[in-house]
Order: C-alpha cells, then sequence, then structure tokens
C-alpha cells in the first residue's frame, strides 16, 4: 500500500519536473504594498512591490507610475518596467483606484529549456486588487489615499507562459 502510494507521488513528482514550465505548476506573483495617492486637479501615484516566488528567479522589485488624475494615462497595452526591467506591469482593467486588475509580466532564464539566449521564459500573470479585500482607503474632498492591507498578499496567477523558440 505504501509503496504504491510512494510509487505515484514519485511519478508525479517527476512530471511535475518535466513540465516545471508548464502554466499550472508555476507559482503565482505576489503583490504587496500597494498605494494609490489620487490628487484631484493633479497627479495620481502608484506604486506596488512584485516577487515572484519561482526557485528559479526568486526575485523582487518595485512598481511606480504616476498619471493625470482622471485621466487615462497608465499603461494598458503596453506594459511599463519596474525598478528591476526583468518585470514589467500594466492595467489589464480598470474601474478606478478602488478597483483594478495588473498585469505583471517576469523575464528570466531556465537553463532547462535550452542553451543561451533559448533559455528565455516570460511569465505572465493578473492579479485583482480591490477594496475592501486588498485595499483600504481614506478620502477627503481634495485626495483619496489607498493602501493594500499589510496582512493581505494579492496573488498573480500565471496564465500565459512563451519561450523563445529555435
Ligand atoms: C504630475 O506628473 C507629471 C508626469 O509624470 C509630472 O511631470 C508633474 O511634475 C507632476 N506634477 C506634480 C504636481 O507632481
Ligand atoms: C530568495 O531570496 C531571499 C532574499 O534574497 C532569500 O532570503 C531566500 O532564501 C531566497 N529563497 C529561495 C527559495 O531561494
Ligand atoms: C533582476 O532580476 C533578475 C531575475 O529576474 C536578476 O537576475 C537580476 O540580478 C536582477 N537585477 C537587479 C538589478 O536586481
Ligand atoms: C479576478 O476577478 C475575476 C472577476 O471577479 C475572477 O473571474 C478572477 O478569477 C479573479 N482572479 C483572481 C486571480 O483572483
Ligand atoms: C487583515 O487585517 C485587518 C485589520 O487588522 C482585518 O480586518 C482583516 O480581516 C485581515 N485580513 C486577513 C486576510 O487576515
Amino acid at each position: 500500500m505504501h509503496a504504491i502510494t510512494f510509487t505515484f507521488i514519485l511519478s508525479g513528482l517527476f512530471t511535475a519536473t518535466i513540465a516545471a514550465r508548464a502554466v499550472t505548476t508555476t507559482p503565482p506573483f505576489e503583490v504587496t504594498r500597494a498605494k494609490i495617492h489620487q490628487v484631484q486637479g493633479c497627479n495620481t501615484t502608484f506604486e506596488f512591490m512584485v516577487y515572484d516566488p519561482d526557485p528559479l528567479t526568486n526575485a523582487t522589485a518595485k512598481c511606480s507610475y504616476t498619471w493625470k488624475t482622471g485621466s487615462s494615462a497608465y499603461p494598458q497595452a503596453e506594459y511599463s518596467p519596474c525598478s528591476n526591467s526583468s518585470f514589467a506591469w500594466n492595467m489589464a482593467s480598470y474601474e478606478d483606484i478602488y478597483s483594478f486588475v495588473l498585469g505583471i509580466e517576469h523575464v528570466f532564464t531556465d537553463p532547462a529549456i535550452g542553451a543561451y539566449p533559448y533559455d528565455e521564459v516570460t511569465n505572465f500573470g493578473k492579479a485583482n486588487v480591490s477594496t475592501p479585500d486588498s485595499l483600504w482607503c481614506i478620502a477627503d474632498d481634495e485626495q483619496t489615499l489607498c493602501e493594500q492591507h499589510v496582512n493581505v498578499t494579492v496573488k498573480a496567477p500565471i496564465y500565459a507562459t512563451i519561450a523563445k523558440r529555435r
């Protein structure tokens, strides 16, 4: 009984290893410390931290952007690079500062998929950020400040992955 279970787990692990770049086995990006400051008649500033827990990269970056309040001048179709430009982000969809979906991409190398320069992987994830689950806000007539709860990490599941092809 035990031996059978053990074999099963082993073959499961083997499958997971050879399919290491399969979307379902890739851990989600983690978004923390999102902060939005919307000043009426002026700018909206936005920032967050993103972490890629994939053991092959284990990387962190800070993403930030400023746009004119009321405009849609945040990144949408294009991705905007983060502090470590292996990460980039956009608003995959944006309702208002109280509810939006972040699109995040991360490029890193996985020697298992090929030799340089064919060892490059790009993962794409999306994270829902909204009040009250992930954000709390305070507002007056002039400005609104929203911050992510310190005890809440928003996961951005990987929905697509691409590798350079020969
Ligand atoms: C608003 O943002 C623009 C573009 O990022 C910048 O040039 C400008 O100085 C900002 N204004 C203020 C008051 O921060
Ligand atoms: C990820 O990086 C952090 C900081 O550099 C380090 O403390 C941690 O041990 C690393 N984790 C893994 C799984 O490599
Ligand atoms: C950016 O992240 C990559 C992994 O994605 C890492 O190899 C590189 O050292 C990082 N660069 C900086 C400047 O932190
Ligand atoms: C984000 O919200 C949409 C709509 O509510 C939902 O379908 C989707 O599964 C959510 N994604 C995550 C990562 O929570
Ligand atoms: C996070 O902390 C807030 C305030 O302390 C609390 O209301 C909320 O339930 C906590 N959320 C989670 C997911 O623990």
